[in-house]
């Protein structure tokens, strides 16, 4: 294959990632984006979001002089042989996905490619549902495809927020769906030229592809509404803890230990998503999708679960305080979307209680959300005092240092909620303590 010169559309946090582990590599990248602002902020060396390791990245990739940004997707492909497409899919209100940024994105790519001389290779990253790429993608470049001129893969992505850098630098799998061996082929040898050690590579068909995105973030989604019905089980038996339950079952290696950490419920901007959007599409094919119903419901219900533990405490009256620690949906990211954070806020605002929260990231994007609804500290100690209940949301590794002194000095009621497990419960036998899946 010729020297990879890439371009990568649409700058969230798949996109950059790709773009900058590209650019350090000394792969010569383009960044694109429809949001001037972001491209002007990128330009300048300012991401939009934070991520670790990122900021280096970027800072690294333009003093390189192997990156660079634009809103001009004629020139990113006029100056690229290969387009990962990453353009986001949201969610829409019946759990399917929103397909107009990819139409619109697919379009503009088609116009431009048709007058481009040299052959091209787009690379779907963006989720989409099974048979989209052959239904609505093929369609549209069916005519360059047959003339030799653009090839199009299927490439699903399997990186995390938090470790994103690292995941694209260490991926466990790369799967690529093809129409054909050609094609496939074309994508393996960029990677050759990216990795040193060629990772497992899966090649399959477009569909089957689509699908592993799906079957990948909704079991994993399954193994954790299954330890949280497990925990809220422990929480009615004296003596039980999730966590020993967890470690055990773990050891199997048909389970493994990943993904069993009981907590208030997933969040963030994939697995919510994809469980539903799974559910959507599977809607058409009869009694397929009830076992991602109830994995979905689990976890609809899991706040609720952890406002059972502050009823316990009998907190929940009128101008109490509750201080949250920790609004984004994990740890590392400033990333509040679906977060359990906004539903327990919401949930505990109607019950006319104040809130005092404080998250080392994510600050500025709830107060976007709440505005002056509620009192945004700038740490944890102002976050606690003069509180009745503390509630750890996000396991940022700062609060895992959490000592019970600092509970019973700051608050006005040391009554202490780990919704996330960071905190050993046998240390904190002096003062109110509760967690999720703990026995009491
Ligand atoms: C997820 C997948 O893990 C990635 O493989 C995938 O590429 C990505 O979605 C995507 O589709 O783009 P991400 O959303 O970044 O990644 O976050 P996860 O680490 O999967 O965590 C999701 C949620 O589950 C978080 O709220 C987390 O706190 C929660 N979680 C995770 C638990 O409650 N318990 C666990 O044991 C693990």
């Amino acid at each position: 294959m010729v020297k990879a010169r890439i371009s990568v559309i649409g700058l969230g946090f798949v996109g950059l990632s790709i773009a900058l582990t590209n650019a350090k590599k000394k792969i010569s990248t383009i960044g694109v984006d429809v949001e001037k602002t972001k491209i002007e902020n990128l330009n300048r060396g300012i991401p939009n979001f934070f991520e670790p390791g990122l900021q280096n990245y970027l800072d690294e990739s333009l003093e390189g002089k192997h990156i660079e940004f634009t809103t001009n997707l004629g020139y990113a492909l006029k100056n690229s042989n290969l387009s990962f497409l990453c353009v986001g899919t949201p969610p829409i209100k019946d759990g399917g996905i929103n397909l107009k940024f990819l139409k619109k994105a697919l379009k503009d790519i088609h116009k431009n490619l048709e007058i481009k001389k040299t052959h091209h290779l787009l690379i779907i990253k963006s989720t989409v549902a099974p048979q989209s790429t052959v239904n609505l993608v093929l369609p549209i470049f069916k005519d360059l495809i047959n003339k030799g001129k653009v090839d199009v893969v299927t490439n699903p992505e399997f990186l995390r927020e938090g470790s994103a850098i690292n995941d694209v630098l260490n991926p466990h799998l790369i799967v690529i769906g093809e129409y054909d061996k050609k094609s496939g082929k074309i994508l393996e040898s960029y990677y050759r030229q990216f990795y040193k050690t060629l990772p497992e590579i899966i090649h399959t068909d477009i569909t089957s592809a689509e699908l592993i995105k799906y079957a990948n973030n909704t079991f994993l989604a399954t193994k954790i509404s299954f330890i949280n019905s497990l925990a809220n089980i422990c929480q009615n038996l004296p003596g039980t803890d999730v966590n020993t339950i967890a470690k055990a079952i773990g050891k199997d290696p048909r389970i493994g230990p990943l993904f069993l950490q009981a907590g208030p419920g997933f969040g963030g901007s994939c697995l919510p998503k994809d469980i539903s959007a799974l559910i959507d599409f599977s809607n058409k094919f009869k009694r397929t999708n009830e076992l991602f119903k109830a994995v979905l419901s689990v976890n609809q219900n899991q706040p609720m679960k952890v406002i059972e533990l502050l009823k316990e405490f009998n907190v929940l009256k009128k101008n109490n305080t509750v201080s949250i620690l920790g609004l984004a949906f994990k740890k590392d990211t400033d990333d509040i979307r679906a977060a359990v954070s906004i539903e327990i806020a919401k949930l505990l605002l109607k019950k006319d209680l104040k809130i005092k929260v404080y998250d080392p990231m994510a600050i500025d994007n709830f107060k976007k959300l709440f505005k002056e609804k509620i009192v945004y500290c700038s740490s944890i100690d102002e976050c606690l005092k003069e509180s009745e209940c503390c509630l750890i949301l996000t396991e940022w590794d700062s609060f895992k240092k959490l000592k019970p002194k600092k509970f019973k000095k700051l608050m006005k009621k040391p009554n202490v909620i780990d919704a996330r497990r960071i905190l050993d419960p046998n240390k904190f036998l002096d003062i109110n303590f509760k967690a999720v899946g703990l026995g009491n």
